[in-house]
């Protein structure tokens, strides 16, 4: 059977990096295809040849057998390619609906037809199970709602090729299961979809073959069920997973961090834990258990019944950094100098160079890249963003770090560098809180696992007890 589409030794330079080596890639009428890769490993620059975006260097590209020049975005539409790129590109002003059928709005008599606008999108909107009226202005949806317009478009008329760039990235459980729905729909229509994600996890319930991709080469293709999370995530990385964690165990010392009888309307009821000095904690529970909202409520974020007491200085890094933790707007220098401002100068006199110095310390500390202090933050990638928001609570000397979802959109190189580093913190004497749905790193950092059902912890793991098998088990409970 001839594929769908065919690449065959694609190469991509862009200035000072080889994003593509010459890779081979296909994809077969009725498939989903899963691309993996650490980020940068050029998933989105090969998505982005195929739908037109980019010309490649070197290396084919055929439809149907055929080979193929694609000059622009309207001739691979005209090849039948649906990008939902990993950049949004709606128009946060329009309505709903005209965000859906944009390029497309049905018309009669020279006017657009607002009646079969609001048919039409709603109809879409349906089919990816998104209930929100088309005439709502789109800006004011959540993330995730506009990521699902976006598949909304995608299927706005009639593809053969749907990629989808870490479509479910901020999706919940049950949102990710409807999107699956729709793929699945679609792939028994034949269409051939590229899914990439970094939650290996999910592979299982979508993916028919799989492609890792590491430094702009296919290091695999495979169909799932003769791959293991293990093997695939070993391609991805290059190396062992039991190194994601090296970890050493500290003798723990004095509590830094007591919660007694914490209670927040609508997050928790009676949590209560400590956190000793070169300890890892963990509160862990499945989406919707509340466990991610746990150190807001310690941290006074929300308002909360209960006795919390720290020794020494307390750092929360949120779970959504671009929204809550991130000064998009600013650089790095100034992320990283947010917590301590009244130290770069007297009264009122700011001295750009301290708070220079300090990005600088922070940055060769926890190896940020790039490894400049005015670089915009909004450009940085996942990973190092977050380590902007650690580097400004170390250089604040926080004691105690409250994290919620640290790996939330990171990929695994920058999620290994990020596990090291709180290893090392715990071993400099540092505490840390960690509220994660992520089973790997709980099980893999913890020293205590709080298991949190409906905002109570109904059980605490701690040992050899702290195993993914007894863990999910109490969770699922
Ligand atoms: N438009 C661009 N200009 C310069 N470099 C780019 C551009 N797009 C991607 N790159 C670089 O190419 C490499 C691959 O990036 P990308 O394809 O986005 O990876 P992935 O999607 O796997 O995370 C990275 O080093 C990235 O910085
Ligand atoms: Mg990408």
């Amino acid at each position: 059977m001839t594929p769908l589409l065919e690449a065959v030794g694609v190469v991509k330079t862009f200035p000072g990096v080889r994003a593509l080596d010459g890779v081979d890639f296909e994809l077969r009428a009725g498939e989903v295809h899963a691309l993996l890769g650490e980020n940068g490993a050029g998933k989105s620059t090969l998505m982005r040849i195929l739908a037109g975006d980019h010309v490649p260097d070197a290396g084919e590209l055929r439809f149907d057998g055929r080979p193929v020049r694609l000059a622009s975005p309207a001739d691979a539409i005209a090849h039948g390619v649906r990008l939902v790129a990993q950049e949004r590109a709606l128009v946060p002003t329009l309505s709903v609906g005209e965000n859906v059928l944009l390029g497309r709005l049905p018309r009669r008599r020279g006017r657009v037809d607002w009646g079969a606008v609001r048919a039409q999108a709603a109809e879409l909107l349906a089919r990816v199970g998104l209930d929100v009226d088309p005439a709502t202005e789109l800006g004011l949806l959540r993330r995730d709602e506009q990521q699902l317009v976006e598949v909304a478009k995608a299927l706005s008329d009639e593809g053969r090729i749907l990629i989808l760039d870490e479509a479910t990235a901020s999706l919940s459980t049950s949102e990710s299961e409807r999107l699956f729905d729709v793929v699945r729909g679609l792939r028994a229509h034949g269409v051939g979809i590229v899914y990439i994600t970094h939650r290996v996890g999910e592979l299982a319930s979508v993916a028919d073959r799989v492609t890792v991709l590491r430094d702009g080469r296919n290091v695999l293709t495979a169909p799932l069920a003769e791959t293991s999370h293990e093997g695939l995530v070993e391609q991805m990385v290059g190396r062992r997973l039991a190194d994601l964690y090296p970890r050493a165990r500290p003798e723990p010392g004095e509590v830094r961090l007591r919660v007694d009888g914490l209670s927040a309307d609508g997050v928790c009821s009676d949590v209560s834990l400590e956190v000793r000095a070169g300890e890892i904690v963990a509160l862990f529970g499945l989406v919707g258990s509340g466990a991610t909202e746990i150190p807001y409520a310690i941290a006074g974020d929300v308002s909360a019944r209960g006795v919390v007491e720290v020794r020494g200085r307390v750092g929360l890094v949120p779970a959504d950094r671009r929204s809550e933790g991130l000064f998009p707007q600013g650089t790095v220098g100034r992320n990283i100098g947010a917590a301590t401002l009244g130290r770069y100068g007297p009264a009122g006199i700011y001295l750009r160079g301290r708070e220079t110095a300090a990005a600088r310390r922070q940055i060769a500390a926890l190896d940020l890249r790039p490894p400049r202090p005015w670089a915009p933050v909004a450009k940085l990638s996942g990973g190092n963003q977050q380590k902007a928001v650690l580097g400004r609570w170390l250089e604040r000397g926080a004691d105690v770090l409250l994290l919620s979802e640290p790996t939330r959109g990171v990929d695994v190189g920058a999620r290994a560098e990020i596990y090291r580093l709180l290893g090392d913190l715990c071993a400099g004497g540092r505490s840390v809180l960690l509220a994660s749905s992520d089973l790997d790193e709980v099980v893999g950092l913890a020293d205590r696992v709080h298991v949190v059902s409906r905002g109570r912890v109904v059980s605490v793991l701690a040992g050899d007890e702290v195993r993914h098998d007894r863990v999910l088990e109490v969770a699922t409970r």
